[in-house]
């Protein structure tokens, strides 16, 4: 009791007003101001204090006006530290929404990754297709042997269908060999026109070295129609090898065998490094060989119940593996299968 009493007679009201203006003006931040607000016009302030235990009307007014002077001072210069500080976060936090991501924080240190040369080849096959008017189709890669062989007219003691060139599940089915099994599906899946290209990986049962793996590429098309020739082919061809190697490049035919094809012809392309001169990657011939291909065998459209005279198409069949590494100059088929990101960087 003596102790509040003694806190009444202290006060001067006048003082202390001095006093928490000046604390009050000289907070530079909000955390300060909130320590004066305290110190000023807490609970156990002296000037609450002393209004608690006033008695005279005098006194309480003298108080009461101290109290709210120093209150509005407070309130004024919160308002002007909350302005200030929001100025200070709208200069130093802005950002630039025109600015490249990249440049911005955490996505900064971020390389941006690419596609395999693999998918790269075989997404341009696909656009150089669908620009020709072709369908893109997807096929199985476990065939059965008679898909695989019998339709596309491999005799029985073909070397291919030794389980010791081709990888086996079990007596009647094996992984595909080559993309042209589709040929077939596709056939018995719709009557002519057909113009597709398929593209997938094929096994073999090849011993890894520089230049063999047991898995890897192809793309295989077929054109069927009324009144096709080889023209169309060896057109088409050209079309196809000049927009995956440069519009210079002519194409040439030799013939070949293959069972499903009649006649059939391997086609090369003139070399894109030395432009048929001669050099390191033609091995001096002037051109490269590019897979195979030739006229759809009539044995085909008996297979699938189609009288052979009645239409005509080609076939062709292609590495996308030899063809990434022909256009960027890579040495042998394994890096392809490594993963190893030092070579997949570089496309
Ligand atoms: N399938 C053959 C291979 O893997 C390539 C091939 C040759 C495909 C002639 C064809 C073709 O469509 O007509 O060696």
């Amino acid at each position: 009791m003596e102790r509040r009493l003694d806190t009444v007679a202290a006060v001067d009201a006048e003082a202390l007003q001095r006093e928490a203006l000046a604390a009050v003006a000289a907070a530079a931040t909000l955390p300060e101001l909130d320590e004066a607000r305290v110190r000023f016009l807490g609970r156990k302030s002296p000037l609450k204090l002393a209004l608690r235990e006033v008695r005279d009307r005098e006194s309480g007014m003298t108080l009461n006006a101290a109290r709210e002077a120093i209150e509005q001072a407070v309130e004024a210069r919160q308002a002007e530290l909350e302005r200030a500080e929001l100025d200070e976060r709208l200069s130093t936090e802005r950002l630039d929404v025109t600015l490249p991501a990249g440049l911005l924080g955490p996505l900064r240190s971020r390389r941006r990754g690419s596609l395999h040369p693999s998918t790269q080849v075989r997404r341009d096959v696909e656009d150089i297709f669908l620009g020709l008017g072709y369908e893109v189709v997807d096929d199985r890669e476990v065939e059965t042997t008679r898909y695989n062989f019998d339709a596309l007219g491999f005799p029985s003691w073909h070397a291919s269908r030794s389980p010791r060139a081709s990888l086996y599940l079990d007596d009647e089915r094996v992984l595909r060999t080559e993309t042209s099994p589709a040929q077939i599906h596709k056939m018995e899946a719709q009557r002519p026109p057909i113009y597709m290209v398929s593209i997938g990986r094929v096994y073999r049962r090849d011993t890894i070295d520089a230049t063999h793996f047991p898995i890897f590429h192809q793309f295989e098309g077929l054109a069927i129609d009324k009144g096709i020739t080889m023209a169309d082919l060896k057109g088409t061809l050209l079309y196809v090898m000049r927009h995956l190697y440069g519009p210079d490049r002519e194409v040439r035919f030799r013939t070949h065998y293959f069972p499903f094809t009649e006649p059939s012809m391997e086609p090369d392309v003139s070399c894109f490094a030395c432009g048929g001169a001669g050099c390191r990657i033609c091995k001096h011939s002037g051109w490269i060989e590019m897979g195979g291909s030739g006229m759809v065998d009539p044995y085909l459209y008996e297979f699938v119940g189609w009288d052979p005279k009645e239409f005509t198409g080609f076939a062709f069949g292609m590495g996308i593996e030899r063809t990434a590494q022909l256009r960027h100059a890579i040495d042998g088929i394994r890096p392809f299968w490594e993963n190893d990101l030092r070579f997949l960087r570089q496309f």
